[in-house]
């Protein structure tokens, strides 16, 4: 699998809090991460393809990436002098993560930033973000419309305080712990429900502190050097995600996914196949840089039973409910996902797109206004034809080409070029997979 999107991003920006040089071993190479590169570079951060030279020509084929970062601590950022005429333009592309903890870094940081993203991304809602580093000190402006990128940002002069997130993010909570490592006093952040854990991971693994309870997280100033440390990415279970549901409707798959995240913070899409009778076993596994990592073994099962997601569970896999819903219309019985209006906020609006993928497609679909009801259909196939649109969403995409393994007639899908955000060569890799390569 391509190296965890949400762990290479933060590999990346925390290593611009150290001093020193490291290796980033199977970053993801693929836009979303790129974004993050070029945000990074244009502070100042040295950030090189390892097998040097041309090694960014590669990057969009393969997924995987390894790095060598250089870093002088945050201090020795170079930025003052680019921002001397005006704020210091960072692109962050459609990468919502990118955006968001990179807002944390950049509240810390004693400059004037101007934050742009494309469409997709200047639609999304950057107030969750942005409302607690203005409280902490932070000065925002939105260029042009309230609460949305493009925007700018002033920082280095923060206070910590204490944030209880109204929504369940991990960014959220990543930039707002990020800027506290700079603010005056305790910064501590709550989250509504149990989010992924991979900023506590990587701070565990370069040493930074914190105090963790429930859901609670506190951090303090740093006051040392954070001496750089090499980080190895595993595969990404939310790119997994897209083989084990294609394995799990598909007759007779027998997969091994090696090397992937296990983190249970991540843990909807395993939890949901199995539960729908889909045969699940983790081997080897093991903890690198405190992540958990193992192989994962699927087998196709006999035929998959509904199951409901319940708001608790929603984001531990939010970005897994669109592909997880294909495997819920081939199911027998109706599956309901609850407290997931998050899906709203997304690339797309991915709520209302899977549920209109899935009418196009025949099936029983109840859009709600937090969540989705599939009456499965039972069947091995899809009866295809129709629009499948995928409004330049990677993970609508994905599913898209999963859906159509199983359609009688080829689906009308929309531009699948989206797919390079997260997994460039998916489409190659999953027909290799289906010819049995
Ligand atoms: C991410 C968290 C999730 C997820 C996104 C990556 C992260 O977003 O949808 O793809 O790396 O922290 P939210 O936590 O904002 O819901």
């Amino acid at each position: 699998m391509p190296g965890d999107k949400s762990i290479t991003h933060r590999a990346l920006i925390f290593s611009a809090l150290t001093v020193g040089k490291s290796r980033i071993t199977g970053a993801l190479g693929a836009l979303d991460c790129l974004s993050t590169i070029s945000c990074l570079r244009r502070l100042g951060l040295m950030i090189e393809p390892a097998q040097g030279g041309d090694g960014w020509r590669k990057i969009s084929t393969c997924g995987r990436l390894d790095l060598v970062v250089k870093s002088r601590g945050p201090a020795h950022l170079d930025f003052r002098e680019s921002t001397r005429n005006g704020p210091l333009l960072l692109d962050a592309g459609n990468s919502g993560t990118t955006m968001r903890i990179m807002s944390g870094l950049l509240a810390g940081l004693p400059g004037n930033f101007a934050l742009a993203g494309d469409e997709s991304l200047s639609k999304r809602d950057m107030r969750r973000v942005l409302d607690p580093l203005s409280a902490m000190g932070a000065t925002v402006t939105y260029r042009r419309s309230e609460g949305r990128a493009p925007f700018i940002i002033g920082g280095g002069n923060l206070q910590g305080g204490r944030f209880d997130l109204p929504m369940a993010s991990a960014q959220v909570e990543a930039a707002l712990l990020v800027a506290g490592l700079f603010a005056r006093g305790k910064t501590t952040v709550t989250t509504p429900a149990r989010v992924r854990d991979h900023t506590l991971k990587a701070f565990m693994h370069l040493g930074i502190p914190f105090i963790n309870e429930g859901l609670t997280t506190e951090v303090e100033p740093l006051t040392g050097e954070i001496a750089a440390k090499d980080f190895t990415v595993p595969g990404d279970i939310s790119s997994a995600a897209f083989f084990l549901v294609a394995a799990a409707i598909m007759p007779g798959s027998d997969l091994v996914i090696p090397a992937v995240g296990a983190n249970s913070g991540r843990g909807l899409v395993v939890a949901v196949l199995r539960r729908m009778g889909v045969e699940i076993t983790y081997a080897n596994e093991r903890l690198v840089n405190f992540e958990p990592v193992c192989d994962i073994h699927v087998k196709a099962p006999d035929s998959l039973t509904a199951t409901d997601v319940s708001p608790e569970e929603v984001p531990l896999g939010i970005d897994e409910l669109p592909i997880l819903a294909l495997a819920f219309a081939l199911a027998k019985g109706r599956s309901k996902v609850s407290g997931a209006a998050e899906l709203k906020e997304k690339e797309s609006n991915r709520l209302s797109a899977i549920c209109k993928n899935l009418a196009n497609q025949g099936v029983k679909v109840e859009e709600m206004a937090d969540g989705f009801a599939v009456e499965g259909s039972a069947a091995a196939l899809l009866p295809g034809g129709g629009v499948w649109a995928t409004e330049g969403d990677h993970r609508l995409a994905m599913t898209g080409l999963v859906a159509q393994l199983v359609a009688q007639k080829p689906l009308e899908l929309g531009d699948v070029s989206c797919i390079d955000i997260s997994y460039p060569g998916f489409q190659a890799d999953l027909a290799g997979l289906v010819a049995g390569e």
